[in-house]
């Protein structure tokens, strides 16, 4: 018997408020500029009768405090700096509803900072039911907001398939702001996208035994519920003419889906395209037993694209957007693809496949060369956990952008600096374009070894590029940043969700340029 994935994430909810109420804990902010004063309306432990409301609850609070009236002392002696995320804890005493009280350090309250604080916030106080901030002292922007939302949410992010799982406790969190009605818009983006990383993250995070490319292309199209979805099943692949779907996954008993939806809220048309491979042993060139460890999460950049897609469509942003997501298990067995054989590409192109673990380009050309024949792209992007070389090149933060376009490069540069999802632009050099020649196909699926050029991920990315025709493209790759090894601010430990906030925004800020007169 498989246990049974959950059907929904599980996150605390998230309201604005003027007051911060009577949670269980309150945080207050403290920052560089403030230090060793904490922010706003806190400096008046004893200013019980301050003429602001939110003055007098606050100083109400810090009379039932040890030393209450003396917190900026009290950071002192802490030798609190402010630094963002940093806290300083105060355990309240007595009847009252209010078990601790957290100071928080913010930075520069910039949305970087608050992110971290958030997130550091959050897991402080995940054992109390609820969590209140009290903001009202700092000038907190949309953006700042949308960031903090993101620490506190993404960080509380939990999977557990254990018999008898631990529920979370931390239910609930109030952030009071001076005008939180300024800021509702910020809250709701912030929760959409939010909840679009965490179903990314349990799709990655849950096992491959009951995760075949169909089962994948069933939960993708429950989640996508009320647009337009299309699932290829691999008869409809052979007619068609999918020829790397159908190499990659003739190995396994179950057999590859390619998955297309579509949003339709006018305006330009993005095509996003993601690798599902749902486990990627090597097949025939087998991976090791240590190789193999992440591989359920293959299916991560699939698993972004369709979790975006359920964000812009629950926004109603004002673009069109279609989603492939290309599904197929890559395991050995006697009927799986062997080296040396050739495939033929949706499209009509031979590939010779000389690594079976060079799987999850094959499954994109497919999907790539389809978009660009069939689907009339504005713009094509795709997301793939593709090759091992790139978190050797750039580290488990940042993935790797390739494009053939410069303006898109920096919308997505842009879009990554806001969204805490870091990108590094990658070039596609043409001299290495050589390593993919064959003498018996079109290309070969990996760099000749024989050229010595290395470049592993700028060849899978060249090889890309050759499905591309003559779109504006661009790839990332999220070997690195698909799975974290551990807690580390807004990130849980297992699948990271990585690829939704980053491409959320992108499409948003298109929207808004869009929107502007030309
Ligand atoms: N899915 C892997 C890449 C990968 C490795 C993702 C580690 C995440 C973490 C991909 O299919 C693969 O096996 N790539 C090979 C390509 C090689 C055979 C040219 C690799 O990177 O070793
Ligand atoms: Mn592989
Ligand atoms: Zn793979």
């Amino acid at each position: 018997m498989r246990p049974t994935v959950p059907a929904a994430p599980d996150l605390p909810t998230v309201a604005l408020a003027e007051e911060p109420g009577t949670a269980a804990v309150l945080a207050l902010p403290t920052g560089p500029a403030q230090a060793p004063t904490p922010a706003g309306a806190v400096t008046g432990g004893d200013e019980a009768g301050g003429d602001e409301a939110g003055a007098a609850s606050t100083a109400l609070l810090l009379a039932d405090a040890p030393d209450a009236a003396d917190l900026p002392a009290l950071l002192a002696r802490e030798g609190a700096k402010g630094a963002a995320g940093e806290l300083v804890a105060l355990p309240l005493p007595g009847e009252g509803p209010r078990e601790r009280l957290l100071l928080l350090g913010t930075g520069t309250a910039g949305p970087a900072d608050l992110r971290k604080a958030g997130a550091a916030v959050a897991r402080r106080a995940k054992g109390s039911a609820s969590l209140a901030l009290d903001l009202r002292g700092l000038e907190v922007t949309p953006d700042g907001l949308r960031a903090l939302v993101e620490g506190l949410l993404l960080s509380s992010y939990g999977f557990t398939l254990k018999a008898e799982p631990e529920p979370r406790v931390l239910a609930s969190v109030v952030v009071a702001v001076a005008e939180p009605r300024a800021l509702q818009a910020a809250l709701d983006a912030a929760v959409t996208t939010c909840r679009a990383v965490a179903t990314a993250r349990d799709l990655v995070n849950t096992p491959s035994l009951g995760k075949g490319p169909a089962d994948l292309a069933d939960r993708a199209a429950a989640l996508l519920d009320g647009l337009q979805v299309r699932v290829r099943d691999e008869r409809e692949l052979a007619a068609e003419g999918f020829g790397g779907l159908l190499g990659v996954g003739q190995g396994s008993v179950r057999p590859p889906r390619l998955l297309e939806a579509t949003y339709d809220g006018g305006g330009r048309h993005v095509v996003l395209v993601g690798k599902g491979i749902t486990f990627d042993s090597g097949g025939l060139s087998l991976k090791t037993t240590d190789g193999m460890l992440q591989m359920k999460g293959d299916m991560g950049g699939a698993a972004a694209v369709v979790a975006t897609l359920r964000a812009v469509a629950d926004l109603g942003l004002p673009l069109k957007v279609t989603v492939l997501a290309a599904m197929a298990e890559n395991l050995p067995s006697g009927t799986a693809q062997r080296p040396g054989d050739v495939l033929t590409q949706y499209g009509g192109r031979t590939v010779e496949v000389l690594n079976t673990d060079a799987e999850g380009r094959l499954v994109l050309a497919d999907a790539l060369a389809y978009a660009d024949a069939v689907l009339d792209p504005d713009v094509l992007v795709d997301v793939a956990t593709l090759t091992g070389a790139m978190p050797v090149a750039l580290g488990k933060r940042h993935a790797g952008l390739f494009s053939t376009d410069d303006a898109l490069a920096a919308q997505l540069e842009q879009a990554a600096a806001g969204s805490g999802e870091a990108v590094w632009r990658m070039p596609l050099v043409e001299d290495y374009r050589v390593a993919l020649d064959s003498p018996t196909a079109d290309l070969r699926n990996i760099g000749n070894p024989r050229r010595k050029l290395q470049g592993g991920s700028i060849t899978a990315a060249l090889f890309l590029r050759e499905f591309t025709g003559t779109r504006a493209w661009a790839h990332l790759d999220i070997a690195g940043p698909f799975w974290s090894g551990g807690e580390d601010e807004e990130l849980t430990k297992g699948a990271t969700g990585y690829g939704v906030r980053l491409l959320v925004r992108w499409l948003e800020e298109l929207s808004a340029a869009g929107a502007q007169p030309a």
